[in-house]
């Protein structure tokens, strides 16, 4: 397909030559169909490096949930670029990026990203698309959001807190369930309408969020619904070229046989559904969210690549199975660089939580899995994963829906003998220890679905495709 970014010249500092592991995309997308990345824990599994290794095969790359509280890292060479709400295949110059109605867009965050990316010589113009649909995450959602999180903390205390990442994310999909409080992308072309939508939704956030706040002794300052407009039809003038129908366009690419990559943000267990309720974001974050979220028929993935760490983090509250706290965990954080891309916020460490994964992979309805963070592992005498669960001396044979549940599961362990070689230099799964291979079969083994790749490090030479008898 030809692709004629508008904007900035489309070479990019640090991209040449463009390493990928060698057969990468024999492993990982072996139907040579649409694709999906997800991950399948907290979220922060490295799905960025997934997504970046495979893009330039796909002739379309496509968020569908979630909104700036995701963070995806990508490293190209020596240059490391965090993308929040625009999918990673805008690094790769021939791929249409698309942001489907699913997810929830802070005009001001993607205006920042898109600035950000083009002063580093990276295009982004026709390249880039946002669906009409797609709901606009305001100034209140962010105050709402943070009130929220403080009321919640005072009636309840820190453990029933969700941590959230004070995006506004949760207001945001909560006013587009409530319908009459919610603005979409689409509204900002339309002022006189987006006026209306306005007045009408600042004179309910007002009244709440000034009561909220004076429940908290908080400062308030009420929205004014008329600079707001202002701002956003600003905002607006910028971002028009890029809202279209995005369900029309890759609905019409598919029928060309265009192949789309569906790039799944933040994680299994954080879906507002299926996940750890109520520490979960808003939106659905598995693959089921897909259809839905895209506004692409049922069936139209055919490769759904799981994502998996080789231990767990997580950030923001609620349970872990497997969390512990100790020194092994600070290694793990530090060599790991666990802290958020979106607030850098520490993250909570755990071993390795196979319960919850197959757990997700069976959610998620995954092909292939890619393991990530094996490396962070090198030197522990012996590696950890979670094989039972035990609640109140019963072994329980499904994932249990309660979070009260969760933070009493006793984890049962299997214990590996660990590496004690860096294994970041190794360029072909072969090269990996006995000890490294065996874990990654164990994962295998375990959750039922084979692993396609393994990733040593974040850069694009540190992906090693598993052969197929790995
Ligand atoms: P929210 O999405 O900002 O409402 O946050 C809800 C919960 O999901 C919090 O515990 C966040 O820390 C967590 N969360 C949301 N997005 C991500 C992500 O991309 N990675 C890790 N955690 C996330």
């Amino acid at each position: 397909m030809s692709m004629v970014p508008d904007v900035a010249d489309s070479s990019r500092p640090g991209d040449a030559p463009r390493e990928r592991g060698a057969g990468a995309w024999e492993r990982l997308v072996p139907s040579g169909r649409n694709a999906c990345v997800v991950g399948l824990q907290f979220g922060d599994e490295g799905k960025g490096q997934i997504v970046d290794a495979i893009t330039d095969r796909f002739d379309y790359v496509t968020r569908f949930n979630g909104g700036n509280n995701a963070g995806h890292s990508v490293r190209i060479g020596d240059q490391k670029f965090a993308l929040h709400l625009i999918p990673s295949g805008i690094l790769n110059p021939s791929a249409i990026n698309v942001i489907g109605n699913g997810v929830v867009v802070d005009p001001e965050g993607i205006l920042a990203e898109i600035d950000g990316l083009v002063s580093r010589g990276v295009a982004v113009g026709e390249n880039l698309k946002i669906s009409t649909r797609a709901h606009v995450v305001l100034p209140w959602h962010k105050t709402q959001d943070r009130l929220m999180e403080l009321a919640l903390h005072k009636s309840r205390g820190e453990q029933d807190t969700i941590g959230t990442t004070g995006r506004g994310i949760g207001p945001c999909y909560a006013d587009k369930a409530q319908r009459s409080t919610a603005v979409r992308m689409g509204d900002l072309l339309h002022p006189d309408l987006l006026l209306r939508q306005l007045q009408g939704a600042a004179s309910v956030k007002n009244v709440m969020l000034a009561a909220l706040a004076a429940h908290l002794d908080e400062p308030f300052e009420p929205f004014e619904p008329r600079q707001l407009h202002e701002t956003l039809l600003g905002q607006a003038r910028r971002l028009a070229p890029h809202l279209c129908d995005t369900s029309a366009l890759l609905r019409q690419a598919m029928r060309e046989g265009r192949r789309v990559l569906f790039e799944g943000a933040n994680a299994a267990l954080l879906d507002v559904d299926h996940g750890t309720f109520p520490f979960v974001t808003s939106s659905n974050t598995t693959a089921l969210g897909i259809h839905a979220g895209a506004g692409v028929p049922g069936g139209s993935v055919s490769d759904v690549l799981g994502v998996v760490k080789c231990y767990t983090s997580r950030v923001g509250g609620g349970p872990s199975a497997t969390q512990f706290d100790d020194e092994t965990a600070n290694h793990l954080r530090k060599v790991g660089n666990e802290f958020g891309t979106t607030t850098g916020r520490p993250r909570r460490i755990g071993w390795l939580d196979l319960m919850a994964v197959r757990y997700a992979a069976q959610l998620n309805g995954c092909t292939g899995l890619v393991c990530t963070g094996l490396a962070v592992l090198s030197g522990l005498k012996t590696i950890r994963a979670a094989t039972e669960y035990r609640l109140a001396g019963k072994v329980l044979t499904e994932f249990p829906y309660s979070a009260d549940d969760l933070w009493r599961v006793e984890p049962g362990y299997a214990e590996f003998p660990g590496f004690e070689e860096s294994i970041s230099d190794c360029r072909r799964y072969e090269d990996l220890p006995e000890a490294a291979r065996r874990f990654v079969r164990e994962i295998a083994r375990f959750v039922e679905v084979p692993v396609r790749a393994v990733c040593v490090g974040p850069a694009r030479e540190q992906m090693l495709p598993v052969p197929a008898a790995g």
